[in-house]
């Protein structure tokens, strides 16, 4: 087939790499020139474990192309993608002009009966009114809706064996030609699930917020264990071997992070409050990981006393693992509360410092060595679990960090990677989130 995805960010990038990887020609567009620059010199605006040789591959096959606009023959193509951003509007709900603006496009350029496939997360309705501002076009084009799944950090694999492919269309000639093209990613069994377009467009939201929810309520728990003297760890695992609970996202941590959770939450309840449904939990969710954004910070104080003339280091500054997206970062947050104290941050990631220094646009010492970023700090807050953070040497952390008011260095363990008896037998405090033992104070 012949397609053409809009937006080349983490969902565009990897939908039409995986496209082209299947055996189509994939015209890749996005409006950021620089970007379809460097893809076209050769670079990767983004970091994805395995993105960049499947696009060198098929680039040199001559099935994959990037450009900023859709010169024939792609005004033939059989499927256009809209993969752009969705980002909140000050009130939260989802900012849907990138996507109107493409509509706009594929009705100006397409020259044959084509499918309009929504991959963006967008509000119920999104699709119908894009079908709407169809209406008029020189062909027939039909909007569905086949909402992203991927995980950045994951993303190849996601989109090779994804877990489910939601597609929501109205005609049997639309499921028919979706079943073709994502027949190849269900050899090992059916993955799709068909249904209408507003389910579809629902069923992503639903599944964004129950994730969430699932990591607020960790994280709440996380406290009321600081409270109490239990400890996260037990909980966790006594409430995951509920096979009606499972084990998975069940992680207390510093809160949820990234360019989907937060305002995917948000826009749900914004689409319950434009419906007059209350969406309580999806607000309680984001209540609660804002509160656990302060409760990270509390604990920091709580360990080294007045932050003002404190050093702090970060490690870990993309909101998970196996990305440099820093979008909503727990880092950004506690890198700006801390600097409200008072205190100097020094951090360090093995793929995003750059984006952090970018988006935080605050004074910070970024270290190329993760142990560099100890030097003459007070305390490390481990916000990211790299595998490359698993095993440190903490005789050589204790070395390279500071005593605070005659206290042994603060070590946080945001992600609760370490044993805490590895920590202290290193001569360093130890703390985890909802760990048993006292929160360290400051003399
Ligand atoms: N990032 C994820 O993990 C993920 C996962 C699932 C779903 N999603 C959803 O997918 C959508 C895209 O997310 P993303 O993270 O890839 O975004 P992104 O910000 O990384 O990329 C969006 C791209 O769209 C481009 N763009 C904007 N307007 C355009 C236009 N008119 N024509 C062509 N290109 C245009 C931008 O320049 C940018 O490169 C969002 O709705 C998001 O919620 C993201």
């Amino acid at each position: 087939m012949r397609l053409v995805t809009f937006g080349v960010g983490y969902v565009g990038l990897v939908t039409g790499t995986g496209l082209s990887e299947l055996g189509h020609e994939v015209l890749c567009v996005d409006v950021d020139a620089k970007k379809v620059a460097d893809l076209n010199n050769g670079a990767v605006p983004i970091y994805e474990p395995g993105l960049g040789d499947l696009i060198r591959r098929n680039e040199r096959s001559g099935r994959l192309i990037f450009a900023t606009d859709v010169p024939a023959p792609w005004d033939e193509s059989d499927m256009y993608f809209v993969a752009v951003g969705t980002p909140p509007t000050a009130e939260g709900a989802a900012d849907l002009t990138a996507v109107f603006a493409v509509a706009d496009a594929i009705k100006r350029i397409a020259k044959k009966p084509a499918l309009v496939v929504v991959k963006s997360t967008v509000p119920v309705g999104t699709c119908d009114a894009v079908q709407a501002r169809l209406a008029g076009s020189k062909v027939s084009l039909e909007v569905v809706s086949n909402p992203e799944f991927l995980k950045e950090g994951a993303a190849i694999e996601d989109f090779f064996r994804p877990d489910r492919i939601i597609l929501g269309a109205r005609s049997d000639a639309a499921r028919e030609a979706l079943r073709t093209l994502y027949s190849p990613l269900q050899l090992l069994g059916e993955r799709v699930v068909f249904t209408d377009p507003r389910s579809s467009e629902l069923i992503k939201y639903a599944s964004n917020t129950m994730l969430a929810l699932r990591i607020s309520f960790m994280n709440e728990l996380s406290q009321l264990c600081h409270a109490t003297n239990a400890d996260i760890h037990a909980v966790r695992m006594g409430m995951g071997a509920d096979s009606r609970i499972g084990r998975r996202f069940l992680y207390a941590g510093p809160g949820y992070g990234g360019s989907c959770f937060p305002k995917d939450v948000q826009a749900l309840s914004a689409l319950g409050r434009a419906h007059n449904v209350p969406m309580r939990l999806a607000e309680a969710a984001h209540e609660a990981n804002e509160a656990q954004g302060e409760f990270l910070a509390s604990l920091i104080e709580r360990g080294l006393g007045n932050l003002k003339g404190k050093t702090i280091a970060l490690w870990g500054l993309a909101f998970k693992p196996e990305t440099d997206d820093v979008r909503e970062s727990p880092a950004i947050k506690l890198a700006n509360r801390l600097l409200d104290k008072g205190a100097t941050i020094t951090g360090h990631d093995p793929e995003a410092a750059d984006n952090f220094e970018k988006m935080l646009g605050r004074p910070v010492r970024i270290t190329q060595k993760n142990y560099d970023a100890l030097d003459g700090a007070h305390a490390l807050i481990v916000l990211t679990e790299w595998r490359s953070y698993r095993a440190p040497n903490f005789a050589d952390i204790r070395a390279r960090l500071k005593d605070s008011d005659g206290s042994a260095p603060l070590v946080l363990d945001a992600r609760n990677i370490w044993r805490a008896s590895d920590v202290t037998k290193a001569g360093l405090r130890y703390q985890g989130i909802g760990v048993r033992g006292a929160v360290p104070t400051a003399p």
